[in-house]
């Protein structure tokens, strides 16, 4: 009977957790709301309005408009639920872009379709939310995009719609995946050639005039012009996304790879004025790297995060231990752990603000205060215990919040284990320090701070391990080759 009660308990507690968001969805302003419905309204007015313009009024037509009406009115929420699903962080500055794209879309379709082939249409906008959303989204909207027409009197060619929903659907998730410009440009060439090709085996050879001097870029049906054309429009496309970037907030990989550049001003700064946290930061680089290799999470989101987790500590480097380089502790001078608490947050505060000030994208931000979650400053905590002050122990943990993704749980733990790991004793065997890691995950894991990651048992299994690879890789380099003995190096 104990049994089917804890079991109860058990099930009642995971579903529960189930019903909870694993991150805390984006709040939208009521003005942002409004906008949203504003575009969303204008898409299905643009998509049904010819309906009613090209017959005489009947109640066949008005029930066929107001279907198509409601179809593009619901699509446009789907495609609003799918991206909120695939980036619960995303921002209505973000929603109100992709929505923005579509009108964009459905309103060139209804000027220019009959002149311009819709590969160009389509496919560079997936370029661009693919890179900064997420394959899902992009192929949400490419879907969206393509199936409301907004001209019933204009039909697409069976087989151009094939080619169509082929190559938006590879953009869409190589997008998601390119790294660098090059790969970008790369993509931005074989996907017209790859459309050419296609177009001229589906669709027929006649169809090639090469270049017609005046009609060129609106030759629509002259499969080398339409190509070209596509080439062309996404060429200008990858031009733009850096500008989308600063004004949306994307974060495409790209700008990821450019805010890992070890020259940027703020991590320089960090290697200058803290060159203890500087360190602790790489270590803990690699051993977040390794372990999100590991579970198949974002490595570049994570190696990124990483390097800004402790900017915050730029505010006053000297009271953070691994800067102190054998001088003075300040927070013996004041003796006051409640004091001493408090500068510990504000390195989650002031890291925030440098965040602000640098306009790192939330996703990046979101590691400064989630490494630290609400975890205990164990060591003031009990130092104001010993002095008998008055204490809530709320006041010795960080503010929060624990982390809301794999990403940010990982680097917690590193965070957690590098100061163990890098303390520990050459000497040291690969069970102690299995043991070191495990008993600090578990104290992590007891406290709730991976209650939100969404963690599975299967992954802090192998996040141990990938730890532990890093402290042999760490062991490996601290053994000194013995050098020969004149000194010579080959
Ligand atoms: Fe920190
Ligand atoms: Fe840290």
């Amino acid at each position: 009977m104990k049994n089917i009660t804890t079991n109860l308990k058990k099930l009642l507690y995971l579903w529960r957790r189930s019903q909870v968001p694993i991150k805390e969805p984006t709040r939208i302003s009521k003005i942002d709301n409004l906008i949203i419905f504003l575009i969303c309204i204008l898409i299905s007015i643009i998509s049904s309005y010819k309906l009613l313009v090209i017959s005489p009024l009947n109640i066949s037509v008005i029930f066929s408009w107001i279907c198509n009406f409601t179809e593009a009115l619901i699509s446009s929420g789907i495609l609003i639920l799918v991206s909120k699903k695939e980036n619960p962080t995303i921002s209505s500055r973000q929603i109100i872009f992709i929505i923005t794209l579509l009108l964009a879309v459905q309103a060139s379709k209804l000027a220019l379709v009959s002149n311009i082939s819709p590969l160009s249409l389509i496919i560079p906008p997936a370029l661009i939310i693919s890179q900064g959303m997420g394959s899902i989204t992009a192929l949400a909207w490419v879907s969206i995009a393509s199936l409301i027409w907004p001209d019933p009197a204009v039909t697409i060619d069976n087989n151009l719609f094939f080619i169509l929903l082929v190559c938006s659907s590879v953009v869409s998730l190589l997008g998601a995946r390119i790294r660098n410009r090059a790969q970008l440009l790369q993509l931005s060439i074989f996907v017209p050639i790859g459309s050419f090709l296609s177009q001229w085996i589906l669709i027929g050879k006649d169809k090639i005039s090469l270049v017609d001097k005046q009609e060129f870029l609106f030759a629509n049906g002259d499969i080398f012009s339409d190509s070209l054309l596509l080439a062309i429009v996404m060429l200008f496309t990858i031009l733009f996304i850096p500008i989308f970037e600063s004004i949306f907030g994307l974060l495409t990989k790209a700008r990821l790879l450019e805010l890992a550049d070890k020259e940027k001003p703020l991590i320089r700064r960090l290697s200058l004025e803290a060159p203890g946290t500087f360190e602790h930061t790489l270590l803990i680089c690699g051993l977040a790297e390794e372990a999100t290799r590991m579970i198949g999470g974002d490595i570049d989101l994570i190696k990124t995060g990483a390097l800004y987790h402790d900017v915050g500590k730029l505010h006053a480097p000297n009271w953070f231990i691994e800067n102190q380089d054998g001088s003075k502790n300040p927070h013996d001078e004041i003796d006051d752990p409640v004091k001493s608490a408090e500068v510990l947050q504000a390195h989650v505060d002031e890291g925030l603000k440098y965040a602000r000030k640098n306009r790192l994208p939330k996703p990046i931000a979101n590691f400064i205060p989630e490494h630290q979650g609400t975890l205990k400053m164990g060591y003031f905590f009990h130092k104001a215990k010993e002095k008998n002050i008055k204490i809530n122990e709320n006041d010795f943990r960080y503010n929060g919040p624990v982390p809301q993704s794999k990403e940010t749980a990982v680097l917690m733990l590193a965070d957690g284990c590098e100061a163990a790991l890098r303390a520990m004793n050459i000497n040291a065997s690969d069970k102690e320090a299995l043991e070191t890691i495990s008993k600090i995950i578990y104290s992590r894991q007891k406290d709730g701070q991976l209650d939100d990651s969404n963690l599975s048992k299967g992954e802090i299994f192998l996040i141990k391990r990938a730890f532990l690879n890093v402290w042999k890789r760490i062991r490996h380099r601290r053994i000194q080759y013995p050098t020969t003995k004149n000194n010579t190096f080959s």
